[in-house]
């Protein structure tokens, strides 16, 4: 049941175009998507390493939540994303299994793909993504 894998782990940084560059010339990164959420402000760079992937966030305004991700724990390790199958479906037995939620239903994130996060309460302190696997 449920994580086929791991789809991606996000990173905060305070400058993505200076990240994006350091993932390339350290790891070979190569970007595979580039997005701009205004309602959430944030700015993402989705980057492929080999078959792994590492999605580097922004924030285009101080108060967005990466940006006081930033201002509180200063840039590192923001959260792991699961694939699944169906984003809905884990919601739903993650919430049975007692597992806090911050998404109740599933939302559009990078690339229009299904995601939805988890508390990390419920996973020993790390914050946790699911990822529609499509
Ligand atoms: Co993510």
């Amino acid at each position: 049941v449920s994580a086929r894998g791991i789809h991606h782990l996000g990173v905060a940084v305070s400058d993505l175009e200076e990240a994006v560059d350091t993932y390339r010339r350290l790891f070979g990164a190569e970007v595979e998507l580039r997005e701009t959420i205004e309602e959430q402000g944030v700015e993402a760079a989705m980057l492929c390493v080999g078959t792994g992937r590492i999605e580097l966030l922004s924030s285009s305004r101080a108060d967005s939540a990466v940006g006081k991700f930033l201002e509180n724990r200063g840039p590192g390790m923001h959260h792991v994303a699961f694939a699944v199958d169906d984003v809905a479906r884990e919601l739903d037995r993650l919430a049975a299994a007692g597992a806090e939620l911050i998404d109740e239903t599933p939302r559009r994130g990078m690339g229009g793909m299904e995601i939805a996060f988890i508390h990390p309460n419920a996973t020993g302190g790390v914050l946790a993504e699911l990822v529609a696997n499509g």
